[in-house]
């Protein structure tokens, strides 16, 4: 499953997705946006596949943003359109079921970054920027990033990026949560994906289920996302890899998971 703008790599039950337009620092055009959206899609739906990487092409960037010269055509329609095209993208991303590690190992910047903080999970590279540079264009984020960054750094940090436009490096990155780890580029996309093969060994039923206790239960009030978190509780204590799971760790053993 590859096409002009991505490839998708498969090793076992992890999928590698690696957005691949080097020479314009994989800058996001409607085209990668769709073949992103499809690429997802198809990943959703796969079974064996249990966890994603996403990650850039070549040495510079992650991704530098939506491409620059298709929004100085866009009028106002066009652009709410645009904007909604991607914001559906980072949901799809974001509510896949399965969690979707983003190794950053340059440049995340604009639609770079919204499409970073649309992964459960970001590890990035010592050389990495992260900005939301669009004030810098006369433009505000548009792929969610008013919206995520606030909720992941907090409504003064995330104000100072978007306002000030000006990127941020790995290590204020990891001190402020926006990443979780910061490695040597040479080492980036091993470990990321070594990280990931761990994750795609667990029980997926689990995990599917801890994602939308923490994604869904975000967006409610703490009465009802506490329901929420009980109601998925139950439904995991009755699956066969929770059966599995005490099972294995009552006869002493590694649990053999179903992902279900
Ligand atoms: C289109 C881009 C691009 C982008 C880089 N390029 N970013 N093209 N859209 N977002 C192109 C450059 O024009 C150049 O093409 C080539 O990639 C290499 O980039 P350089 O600028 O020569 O590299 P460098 O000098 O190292 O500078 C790197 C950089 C800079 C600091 C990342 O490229 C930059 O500032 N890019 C724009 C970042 C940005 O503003 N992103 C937010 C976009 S708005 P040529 O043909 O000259 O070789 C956005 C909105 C999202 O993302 C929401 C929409 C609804």
């Amino acid at each position: 499953m590859s096409s002009q703008f991505l490839r998708v790599d498969r090793d076992g039950a992890v999928a590698t997705v690696t957005i691949d337009r080097p020479e314009r620092l994989n800058a996001l055009d409607t085209g990668a946006v769709a073949e992103l959206g499809r690429a997802f899609a198809e990943l959703g739906r796969d079974d064996e596949i249990r966890a994603v990487v996403l990650t850039g092409a070549g040495e510079k960037a992650f991704v530098a943003g939506a491409d620059i010269s298709e929004l100085a055509e866009l009028d106002a329609p066009g652009a709410e359109r645009y904007a909604a095209a991607g914001q559906g993208l980072m949901w799809s991303i974001e509510n896949l079921g399965k969690p979707v590690v983003a190794a950053i190992g340059g440049y995340a910047l604009g639609g770079g970054l919204e499409l970073a903080l649309a992964c459960t999970v970001r590890w990035a590279a010592a050389e990495a920027k992260l900005g939301l540079p669009e004030t810098n264009l006369g433009l505000i984020p548009g792929f969610g990033g008013t919206q995520r960054l606030p909720r992941l750094v907090g409504r003064g940090r995330a104000l100072e990026m978007i306002l000030g436009g000006k990127p941020i490096g790995a290590d204020e990155a990891l001190a402020w949560g926006l990443v979780t780890r910061v490695l040597p580029r040479e080492e980036l996309l091993d470990a990321v994906q070594a990280f990931a093969a761990k994750l795609a060994a667990r029980s997926g039923m689990a995990l599917r289920s801890a994602l939308k206790a923490v994604g869904e239960g975000s967006n409610m009030t703490l009465d009802a996302s506490m329901r929420l978190e009980a109601a998925l509780f139950g439904v995991t204590c009755a699956s066969a890899d929770a059966a599995e799971g005490c099972q294995a760790f009552l006869e002493k053993r590694d649990a053999e998971f179903r992902h279900r």
